[in-house]
């Protein structure tokens, strides 16, 4: 059994027993996470795109525990020019890490470093562990391809930004949902800021009104998979 854990925001933890890893550890700064960098290790840390809420603590919690940094092209150059190590994919490509497999899909959105450095194509990353997948979609919109992404990895959790303005929002959400086909939606990027103020309340009975599962993590909630 693999354990997800979910910090807010855009913010996971995924622990596989031998392996933790986390996606887009934006923490110190982030007012919802109950959790701060000094809390959290890492063997692993996917970056889905630089911005700064994804980019968070990812350089201080990598230096402290020796983590491999996953991400793009650019982003890996940038980590590497702060003295992180680093592992290169792009959109479209898989490995396979210590802990399973990550693979980075396209996603709809920017990806500048908060000093305006280029940041590579944004991505989300379907992460395999024990057998199970787990798709961080990043920040995106919507999009068709999504159909074609659940049909070739069967997704066991997807986890979907729903706060809108930046993402996509709950009918977006709904609509992606039915698209990956997931056995389980998860929401995220809800409520950090004023702007994306969305209720996942709402989208997980939206889900489950088309026939699907959805669920909640509250902040620092942990479920198995
Ligand atoms: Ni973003
Ligand atoms: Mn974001």
């Amino acid at each position: 059994m693999a354990k997800l854990t979910y910090f807010s925001h855009a913010a996971w933890q995924i622990n596989s027993g031998a392996h933790t890893i986390l996606i887009d550890p934006f923490l110190n700064d982030n007012p919802t996470s109950p959790v701060k960098a000094e809390d959290v290790k890492a063997d692993f840390i996917i970056i889905t795109h630089a911005h700064g809420d994804h980019i968070g603590d990812a350089v201080e919690i990598a230096k402290k525990h020796n983590a491999l940094v996953i991400s793009n092209f650019e982003i890996v150059n940038w980590f590497g020019s702060q003295g992180v190590k680093a592992h290169p994919l792009h959109i479209g490509g898989g490995h396979d890490f210590p802990f399973g497999k990550a693979k980075l899909t396209q996603a709809f959105h920017g990806s500048s470093f908060p000093d305006g450095g280029y940041g590579g194509m944004p991505a989300g990353a379907l992460i395999t562990v024990e057998g199970k997948t787990v798709y961080h979609t990043g920040d995106t919109g919507l999009f068709g391809d999504m159909k074609l992404i659940g049909e070739m990895n069967p997704i066991d959790i997807a986890l979907l930004p729903i706060g809108d303005n930046f993402t996509m929002g709950v009918d977006d959400a709904v609509k992606a949902v039915e698209l990956l086909n997931p056995k389980t939606a998860i929401p995220m990027h809800y409520k950090t800021f004023d702007v994306i103020d969305a209720d996942p309340n709402q989208f997980v009975e939206r889900v489950k009104a088309t026939g699907k599962n959805a669920t909640v993590l509250d902040y620092g909630g942990s479920m198995e998979f």
